[in-house]
């Protein structure tokens, strides 16, 4: 899929507002006026977002923050106040006239907070986010996961920049089922933020293949149905922009329900790959559910109430977020001789 159709759509929602591409959330109505008094109306006018990244309202001051594909900088702007002036905030978008409308606010929101710790740079982060590894506390982005075309490089970046432990929080669209070919196929439904969508299942098992971790999905609002897509992206009676659709790509477009959704997920504090040496601690999983799969390894599935062995790793993995609120984990009790931990030993 070629990047000149979002390319395209996004200069031009830097120049008007396009409706089309607009959001269903409304900042005024989930933020305290406070975190946004020093945002110029225009900013937040120009929602081109699809939720609220959770992260954007719990930050806690001094972070190192990254924005995938800021627009107008608005989120940008709530984070510059909430991280102070020890933090920074970077707001990373392709579009040259997305940045220069982003840079046009820049002073004025400095002005109001008293410093400038916004830095806007160009790069597409599915290609090489231009920041060194280990160095982003949160990364952030509203609308723009699903516009990345090469999905392995971008979760492989953003796992590259973030510090071990800290977090990744989306606004993004999800679909419960693959989307249908034709609908992948289709430029125009790329750039509105269609066309690139995953399903839960494969965003959670991409994510999980680069090395995140604890990937939670909450479902925000339905964003588009079936019928809105075929009326928006085919032309029913003749020849549409992907051709006719025959009747069974015409019920698989139909039986579409897009969700605008918050995703986290995080990377972990220790490399997992690698030996694991079980030095005498245990873990107990409390729920809820009755069991839970920590990473794709199908021996690291834990029962609840079960005392199992970890290895030092796990332990380590076990007791940082988001896992520590569901586990207990027992340091060694006396002298341990040190040992490989191997899944026939019941350790992991
Ligand atoms: C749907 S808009 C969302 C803008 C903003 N996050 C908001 O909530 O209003 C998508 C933004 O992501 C940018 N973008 C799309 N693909 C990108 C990529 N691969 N790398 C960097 N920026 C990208 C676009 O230029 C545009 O500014």
């Amino acid at each position: 899929m070629s990047k000149e159709a979002i390319l395209d759509t996004y200069s031009r929602a830097a120049q008007e507002t396009l409706k089309d591409l607009c959001c269903g959330v409304d900042y005024r109505e989930e933020f305290p006026p406070e975190d946004l008094g020093h945002i110029p109306d225009e900013v937040l006018e120009r929602n081109y977002g699809c939720g609220i990244p959770s992260e954007l309202k719990t930050l806690d001051p001094g972070r190192t923050v990254l924005d995938l594909g800021p627009g107008f900088g608005r989120d940008c702007f709530i984070a510059a106040r909430k991280v102070g002036a020890q933090g920074q905030v970077f707001g990373l978008d392709m579009n040259e006239e997305m940045l220069r409308q982003a840079k046009r606010f820049q002073p004025q929101v400095a002005e109001a907070l008293g410093y400038d710790n916004v830095r806007f740079i160009k790069g597409q982060f599915d290609v090489e986010i231009p920041l060194e590894a280990d160095s982003i506390d949160v990364i952030l982005s509203n609308c723009v996961n699903n516009l990345a075309t090469d999905k392995e490089t971008a979760y492989r970046e953003m796992f590259r920049v973030l510090k071990p432990g800290s977090k990744l929080s989306f606004a993004d669209i999800v679909s419960y089922q693959p989307l249908p070919l034709k609908l992948q196929q289709n430029e125009r439904a790329w750039a509105d933020c269609v066309a690139g969508v995953l399903s839960f299942q494969q965003l959670s098992e991409r994510l999980n293949q680069a090395g995140f971790h604890g990937v939670t999905l909450t479902p925000l609002y339905l964003w588009s149905a079936g019928k809105q897509l075929l009326h928006n992206y085919f032309d029913l009676e003749g020849e549409g922009s992907s051709g006719k659709l025959s009747d069974q790509e015409t019920q698989q477009v139909e039986e579409v329900r897009l969700y605008s959704v918050a995703i986290e997920s995080f990377k972990p504090v220790v490399d997992p790959k690698g030996e694991c040496f079980w030095k005498g601690q245990y873990a107990i999983f409390h729920g809820p559910g009755v069991s839970m799969q920590l990473d794709p390894d199908p021996d690291h599935v834990f029962q609840v109430g079960t005392l199992k062995e970890v290895c030092e790793k796990t332990a380590a993995i076990l007791s940082s977020a988001p896992f520590r609120s569901h586990f207990t984990v027992f340091a060694p009790q006396g002298e341990v001789e040190p040992r490989v931990c191997l899944p026939e030993q019941q350790c992991c």
